[in-house]
């Protein structure tokens, strides 16, 4: 269906359905593997919020949840590769297992600045499940437990992420036609 949202989308990458089947199979495997722990799901806003909302659903466990809110793009597609903490979790994180819930891994800046910083807060452990992961933009060596969906190097957006915080709500993931970035 075309709309202004859509139009800006050169091509769909995944559908509602293939992210749902996705997310469903993700969110049973980690219910296996931490049967019977009451891990903390730590969700790094904004980009996750879909996904994360998706997997907790998938994932029949006794699990509480956080937030985190961190910078580093700023509205532009490239990675500054500084982070910075906007939103920092609300409670102790001592001997807990903490399961990080991103939308995309890139340069893995984002990622390796929080492993180290939950790392220092004292996590027992810390498992990564990203939706995406781009290989290609890689500047940190940072690898996720978890990956959705490993993407070409090409600007994605929809189903929580976004450019210059747009398009978060398209139900789908696709790439963004270059002339929509490349105009502003
Ligand atoms: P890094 O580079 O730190 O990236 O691994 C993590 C954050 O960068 C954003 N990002 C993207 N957002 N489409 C987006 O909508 C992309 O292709 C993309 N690549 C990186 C994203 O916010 C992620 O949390
Ligand atoms: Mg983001």
């Amino acid at each position: 269906m075309k709309n202004e949202l859509t139009n800006d989308i050169l091509k769909v990458l995944y559908t509602e359905e293939q992210l749902n089947e996705r997310v469903r199979e993700l969110g049973a495997e980690i219910a296996e593997r931490f049967a019977g722990r009451q891990p903390l799901f730590v969700g790094i806003l904004k980009g996750s919020v879909l996904f994360l909302a998706d997997l907790i659903r998938a994932c029949p466990l006794r699990c509480d949840l956080e937030m985190m809110a961190v910078s580093s793009y700023g509205n532009a597609t490239a990675s500054s590769g500084r982070v910075r903490i906007n939103h920092d979790l609300q409670q102790d994180i001592r001997g807990r297992d903490l399961i990080l819930v991103e939308d995309i891994l890139d340069s893995g800046n984002t990622l390796c600045f929080l492993k180290d910083y939950l790392k220092a807060k004292g996590a027992a452990s810390i498992t990564i499940v990203t939706l995406l992961d781009k290989p290609s933009g890689r500047q940190k060596a940072v690898n996720a437990d978890y990956v959705g969906f490993t993407v070409p190097d090409a600007f994605v957006v929809g189903y929580g992420l976004d450019y210059a915080q747009f398009y978060r709500n398209l139900p789908y993931i696709g790439i963004l036609k270059p002339e929509v970035y490349e105009k502003s």
